[in-house]
């Protein structure tokens, strides 16, 4: 998968993601992660990336131009219906689709290149959105200061599941929302820590008990702080 991230704070990516599994993802060819700068895509000799809005108000609005001719150096093309299969234009924004687990897995699945437009200040020029993006995504219902952050999340999420990248000594199976219910609590050496013991099941090597009692708590944290995960989408339990 070609990943490129779309900002106008190129720095804030320093080495965010040269750790762990997406620099392992990386070094393997399974990713390959550009960050570029929007301000080199301005046409004009100030370089500007953002005006004020129509109709007045506070803050500041990303321009459409350096967006779009980004887009275009990128893919070759600024319409939406000619983007080579598995293209996703992103804009990150409040506003977007809540991101959630089946998502992420989705877009993992189905995209070959995917370009992150990070907003700053009020927001993107809505005809980035109308005529550029594929997909429009939210983090979660509170607002940043930018995009950025958003990306890093989106990203991060995204490369953990694509095929290969978690290795053979870890699975994304078991993780949280991934069969619709929180991960069971997990325990490490010492067996005995300040006088808590690891619970005695996980000790005695019997896999068939292993399994049943990690799912019951699975379904207990479940029950308890994320009851939402166990009611269907037409209400059912
Ligand atoms: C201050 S926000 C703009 C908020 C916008 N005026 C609104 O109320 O919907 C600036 C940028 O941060 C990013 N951002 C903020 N909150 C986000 C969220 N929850 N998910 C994804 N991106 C977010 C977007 O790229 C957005 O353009």
């Amino acid at each position: 998968m070609q990943i490129d991230v779309l900002t106008i704070f190129p720095e804030f990516f320093g080495q965010v993601f040269d750790f762990g599994i997406i620099r392992r993802a990386k070094l393997a060819g399974i990713v390959e992660i550009s960050v570029h700068d929007i301000r080199e895509f301005a046409a004009d000799k100030h370089k500007m990336t953002d005006d004020r809005p129509f109709g007045g108000g506070d803050g500041m609005v990303m321009k459409p131009e350096p967006i779009f001719a980004a887009v275009e150096h990128l893919l070759g093309t600024s319409d939406r219906d000619a983007y080579p299969p598995g293209t996703k234009v992103v804009l990150l924004s409040p506003q977007g689709h809540p991101l959630k687990q089946r998502h992420v897995k989705e877009l993992a699945d189905e995209t070959e290149r995917m370009i992150v437009i990070c907003g700053r200040y009020e927001g993107v020029d809505e005809r980035v959105n109308e005529t550029l993006v594929t997909d429009e995504i939210s983090i979660g219902d509170y607002v940043l200061s930018g995009g950025e952050p958003a990306a890093v999340v989106l990203v991060d999420a995204m490369v953990r599941l694509l095929p290969e990248a978690l290795g053979s000594e870890t699975s994304a199976e078991n993780d949280s929302f991934s069969n619709g219910l929180l991960d069971c609590p997990h325990y490490t050496r010492p067996a005995e820590f300040r006088g808590m013991s690891v619970p005695e099941v996980l000790l005695n090597g019997n896999h068939a008990e292993i399994e049943k009692w990690r799912r019951e708590k699975a379904l207990e944290k479940t029950t308890k702080f994320r009851k939402d995960l166990l009611i269907g989408e037409n209400g059912e339990m």
